[in-house]
């Protein structure tokens, strides 16, 4: 006998239609914040994850269904084996190594990279319509890297870039004001690190430009106070590295952030690394990194045109020259 009897003359319910489906990459830190995140803000049905470690891999996905029954209702599977990622809408990458305190990103390139060739051409040959998004750092060489190693458009890969610093970034501003972190538009562009670049020019807030709100409110600045903020930007996760040994929830908040976007085709913008070059004057190679994007359903709908003042221009063209140059040695 059936569980669910139906009721006289009326059909038995179809399945759903619309069924979303996320993978990740890495059940370490990163990984499960991102997926827990995930979860507890209802993104998706079905939610796959991989990792290369068996036993981690098991004892993070049962731990994860143990709270089914406080959750919205998502089937989490897990396997050493990338079937289990078939068909998915979005596979969210972050396996791979981290920095040890005081290490730069940079400094993780080669032993990643050997990874990403294990990981994403099975990912785009189990999931050819998918979007896939970065977070292993150093995450735009490696949206680079998965683009080229996935064959798929560049619409259809990102970076998580500097969604992060920009919100970072949002709060230092915010705090510094005293004002709600969601009621500052405010972007970092360029690379995820060290040569990042802040958009001073078009920083605002409740929709007045930041300098003539600080003039307004006779708040005294000056440039070095902001320069202060943006590299207590850069510094934010040397920091917390350097205090507990990794980063995890702000990222984890951040790129589900960006799966609502996208799986949701909210049309929002959001700083990630995109194929920039021909963008402010961004020359010398295909080069992924940050700017202020539109994200849907298809991945990349557009970049915005924002106004850049020389100065920036010129540093986000010298953070895409870094970027190009740790590229030129892959031999991808
Ligand atoms: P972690 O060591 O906790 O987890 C990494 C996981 O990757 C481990 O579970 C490991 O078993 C798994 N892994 C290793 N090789 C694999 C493979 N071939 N296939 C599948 N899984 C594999 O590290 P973490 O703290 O979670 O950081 C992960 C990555 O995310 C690092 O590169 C880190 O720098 C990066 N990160 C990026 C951002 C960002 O803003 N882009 C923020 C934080 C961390
Ligand atoms: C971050 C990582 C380490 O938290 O890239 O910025």
């Amino acid at each position: 006998q059936a569980f669910f009897s139906p009721i006289t003359g009326v059909a038995p319910p179809s399945p759903t239609t619309r069924h979303t489906k996320i993978t990740v990459v890495g059940v370490g830190n990163v990984g499960m914040a991102i997926a827990q995140t995930i979860l507890t803000q209802d993104l998706a049905d079905e939610l796959a994850l991989v990792d290369a470690k068996e036993d981690k891999l098991r004892g993070e996905m049962l731990d994860l269904q143990h709270a089914a029954a406080f959750l919205p209702r998502t089937k989490i599977r897990a396997s050493l084996d990338y079937s289990v990622t078939a068909n998915s809408d979005l596979c969210i990458v972050t396996a791979g190594a981290r920095q040890n305190p005081g290490e730069s990103r940079l400094n993780l390139l080669q032993r990643n990279v050997s990874l990403f060739r294990h990981i994403v051409p099975p990912l785009a040959k189990y999931s050819p319509g998918s979007i896939i998004l970065v977070v292993s750092n150093p995450v735009d060489v490696l949206t680079y890297v998965a683009w080229r190693l996935s064959g798929f458009p560049p619409n259809r890969v990102i970076g998580s870039g500097t969604n992060l610093d920009s919100s970072r970034f949002r709060f230092l501003i915010a705090d510094h004001l005293d004002v709600n972190a969601q009621e500052v538009q405010a972007y970092i562009v360029g690379e995820h690190g060290d040569s990042s670049v802040a958009l001073w020019s078009s920083i605002s807030v409740g929709g007045v430009p930041i300098l003539s709100f600080l003039q307004r409110q006779q708040i005294s600045y000056e440039k070095h106070t902001l320069d202060n903020i943006h590299k207590e930007v850069v510094q934010s996760a040397y920091e917390v590295i350097s205090l507990k040994g990794y980063t995890s929830w702000a990222i984890g908040y951040s790129v589900a952030n960006l799966a609502r976007t996208i799986l949701r085709d909210q049309r929002r913008i959001h700083p990630v690394s995109v194929l920039a070059k021909g963008f402010h004057g961004i020359d010398g190679g295909d080069v992924f990194i940050s700017l202020p994007a539109q994200l849907g359903r298809s991945g990349v709908l557009g970049v915005t045109n924002v106004h850049l003042t020389e100065e920036e221009a010129q540093q986000l063209r010298n953070s895409a020259k870094t970027i190009l140059e740790l590229q030129s040695q892959l031999g991808i």
